[in-house]
């Protein structure tokens, strides 16, 4: 066949209508000087000891590629970290961050037309992997006016002949809130029999103001931990995430997928991350729970006292939802702000049930916080 003709190129299906996520075009409008509520991102330094061993390992050591699914003492120690799957070291796929173990794993159990229940709020790259895996999102509520947590019978009321997995997040982006036990064993119920996958989003795990948050994991095999350092020891630029699955063919394809797309994450991260489990480690995770934990408090005392406005208390993570219902519409909130030198992200870049709510992150110290609250005072009641 001849073809003489050059056609007008037309996007793949699986990109129509993809956009980068509000939290980004916001903070990329950012004026000078703005204090930054919106980003996800530790401003915690990344602790010296894991500085100084990559440096060192960059310097002294030849660092090729590592075997697609990542350095094997490497997996023993993810594996290690849930002791009750009983992960074999192929259990565990080390990638580039966890939002590439996200893609991966979307990709991997997703075909064309399949429902995915997403948590609504919640983070918007849930949404796109789905697109991209061609798929259907389909939103299960976590009611606002229940404070964002989790509620059993909007979840079951959206479980279909189509539904192919659920994705659940704890400590959650955007909320702060933390899964109980209790509703991870009605997750396993409602799921038990039906073949469908539950991706859970652990990468806040380590995040956390009370109890120490329980994996999905614990409650129902079929299910994907999707994780990484990148929170809980600042090392977002490191690209340090993981898969981790007791199926042992969804684990093979995940890994398959991954040597086509990264190979595999930079080996001088994952040698560097081998002390991520040391005892200095788990004082800096520790460090961080306790500043994140008392930066929460703070600020949400602040939004009481000097906006008069309630935001919630978060469990985990480092968001909490400012509600600003009484004030008018998010959009145009959060516009209001960022116009005022404060970068917010409004509650609908997550879904519609945050509406009328602001995400605020706080990795931000409390005099920077201050300020801000400061500002938004100005922007949102001066006249
Ligand atoms: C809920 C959630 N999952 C996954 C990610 C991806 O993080 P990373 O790829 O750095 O591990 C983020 C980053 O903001 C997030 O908030």
């Amino acid at each position: 066949m001849e073809v003489s003709m050059r056609k007008e190129f037309v996007l793949p299906r699986r990109m129509r209508g993809l956009q980068p996520t509000l939290i980004r075009q916001f903070f990329e409008r950012a004026l000078p000087d703005s204090i930054n509520f919106g980003l996800g991102e530790p401003d915690l330094p990344t602790p010296q000891f894991l500085r100084e061993e990559a440096a060192r390992i960059a310097r002294d050591e030849q660092n090729g590629y590592t075997s697609h699914p990542g350095l094997p003492a490497l997996r023993d120690k993810i594996a290690e970290q849930y002791p009750h799957l009983e992960l074999p070291r192929t259990g565990v796929v080390v990638t580039c961050g966890s939002q590439e173990a996200m893609t991966d794993a979307f990709m991997c159990c997703i075909d064309q037309g399949d429902e995915v229940l997403l948590p609504d709020p919640s983070f918007p790259a849930y949404d796109a992997c789905t697109r991209i895996a061609q798929g259907v999102p389909v939103y299960y509520r976590m009611p606002a006016d229940g404070e964002f947590a989790f509620d059993i019978s909007n979840f079951r009321a959206q479980i279909t002949e189509r539904t192919k997995a659920a994705v659940v997040i704890s400590p959650s982006n955007p909320t702060g809130k933390i899964m109980t036990a209790d509703d991870y064993r009605q997750i396993a119920e409602a799921l038990d029999g039906t073949g469908i996958w539950l991706l859970s989003d652990e990468i806040y795990s380590d995040l956390y103001f009370g109890e120490r948050p329980v994996s999905a994991s614990e409650f129902y095999d079929r299910t994907i931990i999707i994780s990484g350092l990148s929170k809980s020891l600042s090392m977002t630029g490191w690209r340090l995430g993981w898969a981790a699955c007791k199926d042992p063919e969804m684990i093979h394809a995940i890994q398959v997928l991954h040597g086509f797309t990264t190979v595999c994450t930079s080996t001088i991260t994952q040698k560097a991350s081998l002390i991520a489990w040391s005892d200095e480690a788990e004082a800096a995770k520790q460090y961080a729970r306790d500043v994140y934990r008392k930066r929460g408090e703070f600020l949400v005392d602040l939004f009481e006292k000097e906006l008069g406005l309630r935001a919630t208390s978060p469990e985990g993570a480092f968001y909490t939802m400012l509600d600003v219902r009484a004030l008018g519409d998010d959009l145009d909130i959060a516009e209001k702000c960022l116009q005022n030198r404060v970068v917010t992200v409004p509650g609908v870049a997550f879904g519609q049930e945050a509406k009328g709510f602001l995400r605020i992150s706080f990795c931000n110290t409390e005099d920077r916080m201050a300020e801000g609250v400061q500002r938004m005072k100005r922007a949102l009641f001066s006249a």
